[in-house]
C-alpha cells in the first residue's frame, strides 16, 4: 500500500504546483520542463513508482503539447501519471497474484495436532522457576544442544523454505510489480520459489541388512559368517568420529526444510514427515577408512508413544510416514542401559566388540523442535540404535537377492 499513498501525494504535490505554473506566464511549456526536470531526479531513484510514475508524466505533459491543449489541462498529467503507472503495474503482476493463490492453496496450513496426539500435554510454563521449563543437562551435553540450535538457526536463512511459506501465509498484501514473471513471486520483500518449495520426498532406502523381528538378536541375519578382516579389527573408528557419523544421521533424519512453516500445531504449511534419505557412513576423519566399517541397520527407538521404549521393526531406514503402522520389539540390554545414559548425560553411547559396534544416538528436543512437540527442551523425543560391522562382511540385500519385503 505504501508505495501508492507516497505516489498520490507526490501527485497531488506535483498537480498544485503544474496548476501555478499553468497560471504563470511560462504556461504549457513551464509544466514540460518541470515535468522533465523531475523525470530525470526520479528515474535514476531506487523507487521504482516514482520513476515509472515520473516517465509517465512526462509523456503525457509533452503529448498535450502538439495539440495546443490548455496549459490547465497539461496540469492535470501528474494525477494521471498515477492512474496510468499503476494500472500498467497491476496489469503486469496480475500472473504473479494468481501463481500466490495457487501455491497458498497447494500449501495450506493444516493441523498436525492429531499425529502427535500421544505426546503429554506440553508442560505448563512456570514463570517463577524457568528452569523447570527445561530438563537439567551435563555440561557437555548441554554445551552440544546449544552448538545443534545455533547451527539450525543460521540455516534458516531469507531463501529458506520455511521463509517461503511463512511469507506466502503471513506476508503482507503482495505488493505488485517488485519482480513480475522470471518464475519467482515475490511478495514483500523474498522470491518464493515453486521449485524449493516442493521438495520431492527422498526415496525409502532400505535396510542394508535384515532388520531383527522379536528380539535384537536373530539367527536370520545378513553377516557373512568369515572372519573379521585384520585390517578392520585392528582399525575400529573413535566414539568421536561415531558421533559425527550420528549427527550427520540426524540431520538428514530431521532436516529442518521439511517442517515447513509453523504457526502452531493446528497450523503447520508444507510438513513432510521426517526421514532418512541416505545410509549414514563414517566420514574421512583421521581415523580407519571410512569404508571399513559401515552401518548394517539402523533403528529408529520410540519413547513416548509406548508404555516402555520400543524400537521400530523396519524393512528401511526410518520414515514416518511408514513406521506408524510398523511391528516393534523390545529393547535389549545395552539399549535399556543406553538409553538411561542419553537421557542427560551423553548423546552416543557405544559398545565396540572385535566383529561389530553398537550405537545408540540421542535424537533430542531441541528449541526448534518445540514448534511441534510437546515437551520440555532438552528431552529425549527418540533415539537411533545402530549396529556396524567390517563392510566385507555385510552382504548388501540388493546384492544378495534377498526380497526386501521379506
Ligand atoms: C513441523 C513439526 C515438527 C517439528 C518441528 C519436529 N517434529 Fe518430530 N514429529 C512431528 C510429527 C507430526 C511426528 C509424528 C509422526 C508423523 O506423523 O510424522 C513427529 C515424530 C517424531 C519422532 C518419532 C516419535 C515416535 O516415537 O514415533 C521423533 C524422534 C521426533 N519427531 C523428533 C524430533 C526432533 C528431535 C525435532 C527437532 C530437531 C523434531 N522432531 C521436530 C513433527 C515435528
Amino acid at each position: 500500500m505504501a508505495p501508492i499513498i507516497v505516489s498520490v501525494v507526490v501527485s497531488l504535490g506535483l498537480l498544485a504546483m503544474f496548476r501555478w505554473l499553468a497560471k504563470s506566464r511560462l504556461g504549457a511549456g513551464g509544466v514540460c520542463l518541470l515535468a522533465a526536470w523531475l523525470m530525470f531526479a526520479f528515474v535514476a531513484s531506487p523507487f521504482y513508482f516514482l520513476a515509472l510514475q515520473s516517465l509517465a508524466t512526462l509523456v503525457l505533459t509533452l503529448a498535450c503539447l502538439p495539440f495546443r491543449a490548455r496549459a490547465r489541462l497539461a496540469a492535470w498529467a501528474p494525477v494521471a501519471a498515477v492512474a496510468l503507472s499503476y494500472g500498467f503495474l497491476a496489469w503486469i503482476s496480475l500472473p504473479d497474484h494468481h501463481r500466490h493463490d495457487r501455491l497458498r492453496e497447494k500449501y495450506p496450513l493444516q493441523s498436525i495436532s492429531g499425529r502427535l496426539a500421544y505426546e503429554p500435554a506440553a508442560p505448563k510454563l512456570d514463570r517463577a522457576r524457568p528452569d523447570l521449563a527445561a530438563v537439567h543437562l551435563a555440561a557437555k551435553t548441554e554445551q552440544r544442544l546449544v552448538e545443534a540450535e545455533r547451527r539450525r538457526s543460521d540455516s534458516r536463512g531469507g531463501g529458506s523454505r520455511r521463509t517461503m511459506l511463512q511469507d506466502l501465509h503471513t506476508g503482507t498484501e503482495h505488493e505488485f510489480g517488485l519482480a513480475p514473471g522470471f518464475g519467482d513471486i515475490r511478495v514483500t520483500h523474498i522470491h518464493i520459489s515453486e521449485k524449493r518449495l516442493e521438495l520431492p520426498p527422498a526415496a525409502p532406502v532400505p535396510q542394508p541388512t535384515r532388520p531383527a523381528t522379536d528380539g535384537y538378536e536373530d539367527s536370520g541375519r545378513d553377516l557373512a559368517a568369515n572372519a573379521v578382516p585384520a585390517d578392520a579389527a585392528n582399525a575400529t573408528p573413535t566414539v568421536m568420529e561415531l558421533q559425527s557419523m550420528h549427527d550427520a544421521g540426524q540431520a538428514d533424519f530431521l532436516d529442518a526444510e521439511r517442517f515447513g512453516f509453523v504457526k502452531d500445531r493446528g497450523h503447520v504449511a508444507g510438513f513432510q514427515p521426517h526421514q532418512f534419505g541416505q545410509v549414514p557412513a563414517l566420514g574421512r576423519g583421521n581415523g580407519p577408512p571410512p569404508e571399513l566399517w559401515s552401518v548394517a541397520r539402523l533403528e529408529l527407538i520410540s519413547l513416548l508413544k509406548h508404555k516402555t521404549p520400543v524400537a521400530y521393526v523396519s524393512q528401511n531406514l526410518p520414515r514416518m510416514d511408514e513406521l506408524s503402522a510398523a511391528r516393534t520389539r523390545h529393547l535389549d540390554e545395552f539399549e535399556r542401559q543406553a538409553l538411561e545414559q542419553l537421557r542427560s548425560d551423553e548423546d552416543v553411547v557405544v559398545e565396540e566388540t572385535p566383529d561389530r559396534i553398537r550405537m545408540v544416538g540421542s535424537l533430542r528436543a531441541a528449541s526448534n523442535c518445540l514448534d511441534c512437540h510437546s515437551v520440555r527442551r532438552g528431552e529425549l523425543l527418540g533415539a537411533l540404535t545402530y549396529e556396524l560391522a567390517p563392510s566385507s562382511r555385510i552382504r548388501h540385500r540388493q546384492s544378495s537377492g534377498i526380497d526386501p519385503g521379506a
